[in-house]
């Protein structure tokens, strides 16, 4: 090959090589163009292994010449190379930029459902003036549901509809209807005096309806102590009274029964809605019915090994569900434990 040949080739491979970076439109198609323009094929390759065959004088000449377009094509795919990082690091910046002025996402936050609410609230009271929490089964014998709380085989509530029967032959095991077995277990464990509330869920074969469920809440109460008397249980429950359902709320015993209480009643708030005059909330009654409660049968201190000569008591039971809707104005038992989030939503944040 001519000395003017190999200039030409060299000058062809500087041109075309300056061309296809050029043409380059990011790093992927500058990559491929390096390998095209430097590459073990590439015309510049050849065009230098081409030298080997120059006489010697000219080769140092054609030589530098090679290695003059070389670095060019280097410098023209470095200065390529410079621009696409900047582009693509702007591009990126663009892409994964944060505004971290904008409002962020607020997480749903759950509330403490209502129920749970009204328990934590109820047995609040009762803790603040000295009361334990005491808990017993929800499948229970049919002593401590019935014999133990002055029901004996006789009496018309053991064979009731409303009980749930697990076992019915030999020692009848059955769902508890009511938190009252709790107050048996708790005095046979322990010595007086007692103070404690349970809350619990209890089981009785209704029908549901807008006021009744087939398992619901309850809160017993319980305090056995040397000298209590009514004057006690009138002036605790209406200090509970007061503490959930308001402070100047005025609150009446009306006479009642239970097998377990003697003298018994039912304790009733001045309806909070219309103080007495009578509206829907109280059914036009001026007083709205909050809870059995009673002087603690002898019977069942006996029962227990306590002596009722020495120690008197007061019992009360409630329906957590009953007081979590005359709280809130709640018409329907059954939203209660539909758990509809719109619904609970709305008891957020509230007091019981
Ligand atoms: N156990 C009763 C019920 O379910 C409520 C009750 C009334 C409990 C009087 C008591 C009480 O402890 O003394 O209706």
């Amino acid at each position: 090959m001519s000395d003017a040949e190999m200039r030409q080739n060299l000058e062809r491979a500087r041109r075309e090589g300056l061309e296809a970076i050029d043409a380059a439109t990011d790093m992927a198609s500058l990559e491929d163009a390096r390998i095209k323009v430097l590459g073990r094929k590439a015309p510049l390759s050849r065009a230098r292994s081409g030298l080997r065959d120059v006489p010697e004088e000219q080769r140092r000449e054609l030589g530098r010449v090679a290695n003059d377009v070389t670095a060019e094509i280097n410098r023209a795919i470095a200065a390529k190379e410079k621009t696409f990082m900047a582009t693509e690091t702007a591009e990126r910046w663009e892409r994964e930029a944060i505004d971290v002025t904008l409002p962020g996402e607020a997480p749903p936050i759950a509330t403490v459902h209502p129920l749970t609410k009204t328990i934590w609230d109820i047995v609040d009271v009762f803790v603040g003036l000295g009361y334990r929490v005491a808990e017993g089964p929800e499948v229970e014998l049919s002593t401590y549901i019935f014999d133990a709380l002055n029901m004996p085989p006789s009496h018309p509530a053991r064979s009731s509809q409303a009980t749930f029967f697990i076992k019915s032959s030999g020692e009848e095991v059955l769902l508890r209807s009511e938190t009252s077995p709790v107050q048996i277990r708790t005095m046979e464990s322990q010595e007086p005096p007692v103070y404690v509330v349970c809350p619990g869920r209890v089981y009785r074969r209704d029908t549901q309806d807008a006021t009744h469920l087939s398992g619901f809440m309850q809160i017993e109460g319980l305090a056995v102590d040397e000298g209590v008397t009514m004057a006690d249980l009138k002036g605790s429950l209406e200090h509970f009274a007061r503490e959930i359902f308001g402070r100047s709320l005025e609150v009446r015993l009306r006479p009642h029964f239970f097998p377990f209480t003697e003298p018994s009643a039912e304790l009733d708030v001045l309806c909070f809605k219309c103080r007495g005059s009578g509206c829907r909330m109280c059914k036009q009654e001026g007083w709205i019915e909050v809870l059995g409660c009673g002087m603690v049968d002898p019977h069942l201190l006996e029962w227990v090994g306590y002596d009722p000569a020495r120690y008197s008591g007061f019992a009360f039971g409630m329906g957590v569900e009953r007081i979590c809707m005359l709280a809130h104005g709640v018409s329907d038992i059954r939203m209660l434990w539909d758990n509809d989030v719109r619904v609970l939503d709305q008891f957020k944040g509230g007091a019981t």
